[in-house]
């Protein structure tokens, strides 16, 4: 298995319903991810996305009871979607186990983005949230202070329009706080879909340690990159160049167990 690590930090290169099945059960402390979105006709809107990604979304169910399992009971998941699939998704969580708790939303304060026809141009996204037990960790201290919007269910971010390393590139500071309030220091986070390794960045700058999977291996290694990690990125650095390189060759990943 090919693998990107610092100190804290470990991105693996793979196909995140083969990858999850070689986690350990109940590890991780909080998962945040946002898979792409399942837009309907693959083929027609969201085609640029998706060909860039080169694969098609997975299904929910085929990497949501894994993420169940790698969670401790106290755990949480948060799964960013579009408007449309907010149904979908919530019936999904609640068949892999876990009990849906309130969405957040994340409003876009600024895209540039066209309409779709006939619909009305989008300018929020959900969150959806996902607890393991009815006893979920959660730290309130990380939202004092705020105003009661700031300090709300409501998160005002613009959108990566420019210098996205993939599209559809999250803000920072969407995953920041829900990692501040759902994990304490040195506990573990989770991005099974993790693109440019926003959720890990975040976790790094708040001394969570972090794991992350990404399919696409330029997208991994583009997005890898230890300057943006708030660690030591010295001799604990251990990149597997060799391997990457063969694989972005042949365009492959290898699904070799490592745990
Ligand atoms: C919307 S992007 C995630 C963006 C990320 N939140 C960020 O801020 O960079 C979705 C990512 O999931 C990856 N992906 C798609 N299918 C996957 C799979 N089966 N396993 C792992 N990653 C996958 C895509 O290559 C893409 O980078």
């Amino acid at each position: 298995m090919t693998y990107l690590s610092g100190d804290g930090v470990e991105l693996i290169v793979g196909d995140c319903r083969e990858v999850l099945k070689t986690l350990h059960s109940e590890s991780f402390q909080f998962i945040f991810t946002d898979p792409p979105y399942r837009i309907k006709n693959w083929e027609g809107f969201g085609r640029k996305a998706n060909r860039t990604y080169g694969t098609k979304p997975p299904e929910y169910h085929e990497w949501l009871s894994e993420c169940y399992r790698v969670l401790k009971s106290d755990g949480s998941i948060n799964v960013c979607e579009s408007t449309i699939n907010i149904k979908d998704l919530w019936l999904a969580l609640e068949k892999a186990g876990f009990q849906v708790q309130p969405p957040l939303a994340w409003f876009v304060s600024f895209r540039a983005s066209h309409p779709r026809r006939g619909w009305l141009n989008s300018h929020w996204e959900p969150v959806m949230w996902g607890t393991k037990t009815e006893k979920w960790y959660f730290d309130s201290k990380p939202l004092a202070g705020k105003g009661s919007s700031m300090g709300g269910d409501v998160y005002v971010h613009p959108s990566i329009n420019y210098n996205a390393i993939v599209p559809g590139q999250k803000p920072i500071g969407l995953s920041e706080r829900q990692i501040r309030i759902h994990t304490k220091e040195g506990d573990k986070v989770l991005d099974p879909f993790a693109g440019s390794s926003t959720t890990l960045k975040a976790a790094r700058k708040w001394g969570r340690y972090a794991t992350g999977i990404e399919i696409n291996p330029e997208i991994a290694r583009k997005g890898f990159d230890l300057r943006a990690f708030n660690v030591r990125a010295s001799t604990q650095t251990e990149i597997h160049e060799d391997e990457l390189e063969k694989e972005l060759g042949d365009g492959k990943v290898n699904g070799d167990k490592i745990h």
